[in-house]
């Protein structure tokens, strides 16, 4: 296995049991999903690795995304404008301070 050069995890809210419930999806989460995924597709990014996941335990500024290595949380990532926005920064090597989570 290639290790990815960024792993971008996106909570869609999946409880224990494996059912999408939490915060995050009931805000279309599983949606932005498609569409990050689509997007990297499209830009050509290599080497960025997309997985979903459950509660990240920030519920209350969801949907919540996290980019590794840099491990930079962001929050309310609610449009496609957003994913759009947080792509450009990663390709960039900076981050998108509006949706930071501190
Ligand atoms: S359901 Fe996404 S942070 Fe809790």
């Amino acid at each position: 296995m290639e290790k990815p050069e960024h792993h971008i995890i996106v909570c869609c809210g999946f409880r224990t049991t494996g059912s999408p419930q939490g915060f995050c999806h009931k805000k279309g989460a599983i949606n932005l999903l498609g569409y990050l995924e689509n997007e990297i597709n499209d830009r050509g990014l290599e080497g960025v690795q997309v997985t979903s996941s459950g509660c990240l335990k920030a519920c209350d500024r969801g949907p919540v995304m996290v980019i590794h290595p840099e491990n930079v949380w962001y929050g309310k990532v609610e449009s496609e404008d957003a994913i759009d926005q947080i792509l450009d920064a990663m390709e960039a090597g900076s981050v998108v301070e509006d949706l930071v989570l501190s």
